[in-house]
């Protein structure tokens, strides 16, 4: 298994709707546990394939406290089947660093994907397991949570990591 470089803002590949999995082959279940690798050392709860240069409907999730045993979750084509209620939370991501803002997402929502072997799986998620599924599949649609914040923090946050990335120290 290895650890994989994480893109960031505002790297274009974020920003892009990937394409649906054909079949889970020996080399995206190698993908997944490196992106379970990857997402563990951050550390993180979800990670989407954008997230690491594979523009690809996959995503990797594990909401288990740290002290509990660990509960990785693998998603190839997961899609929102269900979803009820509304939540604020404050959010971050792998791919914006430095950042958290509240985010308002459903309560509740059933997702229905392929597992880690390909089989399929529908997943209930309520609370942070809710907004993880929502946050790390809206990066399948080139979104980050920095789409649904106000453009008056979006672009103050913009200004503030360009800065950054031209002083050099991303
Ligand atoms: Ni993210």
């Amino acid at each position: 298994m290895a650890v994989l470089p994480i893109k960031t803002f505002p790297d274009p590949l974020l920003s892009k709707i990937c394409r649906q999995v054909q079949e889970v082959d020996e080399d995206l279940k190698q993908l997944s546990r490196d992106m379970l690798e990857t997402m563990y050392a951050a550390p993180g709860v979800g990670l989407a394939a954008p997230q690491v240069g594979q523009d690809l409907r996959l995503v990797v999730i594990d909401c288990s406290a740290r002290d509990e045993e660990r509960e990785p979750l693998v998603l190839f084509n997961p899609r929102i089947v269900e979803m009820e209620g509304q939540v604020v939370f404050e959010e971050g991501c792998l791919s914006v660093p430095e950042f958290t803002c509240d985010v308002t997402r459903a309560e509740r929502v059933v997702v229905k994907a392929m597992d880690a072997e390909g089989r399929p799986i529908t997943v209930e998620g309520e609370g942070l397991m809710a907004i993880c599924l929502q946050h790390e599949l809206d990066h399948l649609e080139g979104r980050l949570f920095l789409d649904r914040i106000s453009p008056l923090k979006r672009s103050m946050y913009k200004k503030r990591r360009l800065k950054q990335i031209k002083r050099g120290d991303e």
